[in-house]
């Protein structure tokens, strides 16, 4: 019997080395299979003598083990393995995810706060970011040599060619292409030559503006109003803060109640308790000349609000530079 173990496994070993991808289950039925030749083998093992009947078992047991490990080793090495080709999968690892995109942050709020105003019936209207120095500033009554124009940090393309420092120039291009009434918002860049934590050189606004006749301050209260509701908590503290821009008449700075402490007073809001988020008024009959309106049978306000700083409060962000750092670990949190 010892003989027959012998010459089995070398004819074993042999078949298996020489045997293809498509061999070797045949190999596996006719050698190590429940009928298989090995089985057959084992069967004279009852005539064994009781001496010899212990080393035989165990010399049969240790052939089919390494044969059985050979088999193993042969499948995978010709990638006959149940779960297919190549290397084990292992079956219990999570999947890899692919990265998504999704819209910058800025874009986001841009998104909502035109939203809001498209639900008023406000329309939308976008111009170009080189700007003439009559759209930008003439034309809103800031004249050459007006002090107001300093605050702006111009950034000049030519002697009459600016990148515009506010929206506000749409309102005198809608109301020099259009009668009234006009309701309008023009989202778009707007460009400052100034970089600090609350300030980078470009950045986001959105104009409105309604001309009508009888419009009046409680129609503009009334509509800052909805969209502050819509846009923070339908309870968040407004106040309007006498402020002068030369393009309005009266003049306000909008505040709401600081949305980080509730009013109470933080570093956000400079232990004041009140955030400002826009600038607005009524429109100076001053512009109204300038473009043609009758100012005794037509009135309107205008406002302005910057998208980054909204989205500042809104979010609790404290650095305005992080939006143009295109860190993802920053961008992904959107
Ligand atoms: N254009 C002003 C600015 O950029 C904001 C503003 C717009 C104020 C409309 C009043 C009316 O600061």
């Amino acid at each position: 019997m010892e003989e027959d173990l012998l010459r089995l496994k070398e004819e074993a070993v042999a078949a298996l080395a020489a045997s293809g991808k498509d061999e070797l289950e045949p190999f596996r039925v006719k050698y190590l299979g429940r009928k298989g030749l090995f089985t057959s083998v084992m069967r004279q093992l009852g005539q064994a003598s009781a001496e010899d009947r212990p080393r035989l078992g165990k010399l049969a047991n240790d052939i089919k083990q390494e044969l059985e490990l050979s088999f193993a080793a042969r499948l995978e090495e010709l990638g006959g393995g149940k779960t297919g080709g190549g290397p084990r999968l292992d079956l219990t690892l999570p999947g890899r995810t692919e990265p998504c995109g999704r819209p910058h942050p800025v874009t986001q709020v841009m998104e909502e706060v035109c939203g809001i105003f498209e639900g008023l019936g406000f329309t939308v209207a976008e111009g170009p970011d080189v700007e003439t120095d009559f759209y930008n500033f003439e034309a809103l009554n800031i004249p050459p040599h007006h002090p107001a124009r300093d605050m702006h940090d111009t950034f000049y393309v030519s002697d009459a060619l600016l990148l515009r420092t506010h929206t506000s120039p749409m309102q005198i291009r809608a109301m020099t292409e259009q009668q009234p009434p006009l309701r309008m918002i023009a989202p778009g860049k707007v460009y400052r030559c100034d970089s600090d934590i609350t300030h980078t050189p470009m950045f986001h606004q959105v104009e409105g503006f309604l001309v009508d006749r009888k419009v009046s301050f409680a129609d503009l209260k009334g509509v800052l109003s909805v969209f502050i509701a819509k846009m923070f908590h339908h309870d968040t503290a407004i106040r309007f803060r006498p402020s002068f821009f030369p393009f309005t008449e009266p003049s306000a700075e909008v505040d709401i109640g600081c949305v980080i402490c509730g009013g109470k007073g933080c570093r956000v809001c400079k232990q004041t308790g009140w955030l400002e988020i826009l600038g607005a008024g009524m429109i100076d009959p001053a512009v109204f000349a300038k473009v043609g309106y009758d100012s005794e049978q037509y009135s309107g306000f205008a406002f302005g609000l910057g998208i980054e700083r909204i989205a500042m409060l809104k979010y609790g962000i404290t650095d305005i530079r992080l939006y143009y750092e295109n860190d993802l670990r920053f961008l992904s949190q959107f």
